[in-house]
């Protein structure tokens, strides 16, 4: 049994207020399995229980988490008042109070965000010392030597000296631009950006790719977003 009172779940699901969740409830259009209730601090089995609300049945989960391909121009804030955030493009039926992004891209940064409104999930992805590995492919505008994938690879310290950790890195060869690949578990501001400029080279594109082993849909298009499946919460936590 897993009870939360339904005011706190018509709150989190429907995208209103706690308060105007307990007056949709003394207004008699919420049903608990199948029963109209007027009570706000009525508890319902997440587990097993269904709630109407004007008729609609939602899922009673406590939290959602939602796949996005970041688009280039939007940015990695909860709210702005004159740039487009990544919760301004999460569609009304996925969309609910407190989502906010688990981490930041750059605005021209692509791929691979997770939006939730669980706090603890969002500190275990961002928290180094959670080890969790994001993976961005990389367009430079030279090739990498080898001499850099060592300096990448043993912990880079930036121009400005802060000291990097550890990453991997890999060349990819044969495309039309010089590119790489490389995983990183901290996120410093423009991390890999300045990691290349620290080897003298410079990043014209950046995409990640893949958090621990999730991997970013290949069928969602860049601004497209969806729920986790499941099973893929818990690839965020293996590298
Ligand atoms: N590193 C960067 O430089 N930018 C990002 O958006 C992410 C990682």
């Amino acid at each position: 049994m897993n009870l939360e009172r339904i005011d706190k779940m018509i709150a989190l699901n429907c995208n209103v207020t706690r308060k105007q969740a307990r007056e949709l409830v003394k207004n008699g259009v919420v049903r608990l399995n199948g029963n109209r209730v007027y009570r706000a601090q009525e508890t319902v089995d997440l587990e097993k229980d269904t709630i109407e609300v004007d008729g609609h049945e939602f899922s009673l989960k406590e939290h959602i988490y939602i796949m996005l391909n970041k688009p280039e121009g939007v940015i990695s804030a909860t709210n702005d008042p004159n740039k487009k955030t990544v919760i301004d493009i999460i569609p009304p039926e996925l969309k609910r109070r407190s989502l906010f992004p688990c981490g930041r891209l750059d605005r021209d940064t692509t791929g691979l965000l997770i939006i939730t409104d669980d706090g603890d999930l969002a500190h275990r992805i961002m928290s180094p010392s959670h080890h969790v590995y994001k993976t961005y492919e990389v367009q430079l505008e030279y090739e990498v030597t080898s001499d850099d994938i060592k300096r990448l690879e043993n912990g880079i310290i930036l121009n400005d000296g802060t000291q990097c950790l550890p990453a991997f890195v890999e060349k990819i060869n044969g495309g039309q631009a010089p590119a790489a690949i490389i995983r990183i578990k901290e996120g410093k501001y423009h991390q890999v950006k300045r990691m290349f400029a620290s080897c003298g080279n410079k990043v014209v594109r950046l995409r990640r790719i893949a958090i621990g082993a999730l991997k970013l849909d290949t069928d969602l298009p860049e601004g497209g977003c969806r729920e986790l499946k499941d099973g893929e919460l818990e690839m965020l936590f293996i590298n």
